[in-house]
C-alpha cells in the first residue's frame, strides 16, 4: 500500500523533490499535498506552523512528549524520521 502510493502520486507527478532523502509520499494521504489539510479532521494544518512548532510536534510523537487524541498515528511517521529529516521538512513546511 506504502509502495502503491507513491507510484501513484510519482504518476500524477505531485510528488516535489526535496533536498532531503526523506520523502513526504507516506504523509500526504493524510494532511494534504501540500500539508494543507487537517488531517482526520484533528490534526493542526502543518503547513499553518512554524518550524519550531513543527520539530517540536514531530520529536514529541517520537517520545511521547506531544500531541492530541490521535497522537498514535503520528508515532509511527514521526519514528520514520531522523533528526535531519525533521529540520528539513520543517524549513520546507514551516510557515515562514
Ligand atoms: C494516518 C494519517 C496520518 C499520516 C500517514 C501522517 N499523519 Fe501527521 N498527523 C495525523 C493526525 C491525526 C495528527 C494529529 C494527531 C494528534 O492528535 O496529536 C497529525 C499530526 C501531525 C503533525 C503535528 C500537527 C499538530 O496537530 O500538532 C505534524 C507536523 C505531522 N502530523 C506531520 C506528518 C508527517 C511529516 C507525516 C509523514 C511522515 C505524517 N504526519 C503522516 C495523521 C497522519
Amino acid at each position: 500500500m506504502f509502495k502503491q502510493s507513491i507510484i501513484t502520486i510519482a504518476t500524477l507527478g505531485l510528488l516535489s523533490v526535496t533536498a532531503s532523502a526523506f520523502d513526504t509520499a507516506s504523509c500526504v494521504g493524510c494532511h494534504g499535498a501540500n500539508f494543507e489539510k487537517a488531517a482526520m479532521g484533528k490534526s493542526k494544518i502543518v503547513k499553518d506552523m512554524t518550524a519550531e512548532e513543527i520539530t517540536t510536534a514531530l520529536n514529541g510523537y517520537k517520545d511521547g512528549s506531544y500531541g492530541g487524541p490521535m497522537k498514535m498515528l503520528m508515532k509511527a511517521p514521526a519514528t520514520g524520521m531522523s533528526e535531519a529529516d525533521i529540520k528539513a521538512f520543517a524549513d520546507e513546511h514551516g510557515k515562514k
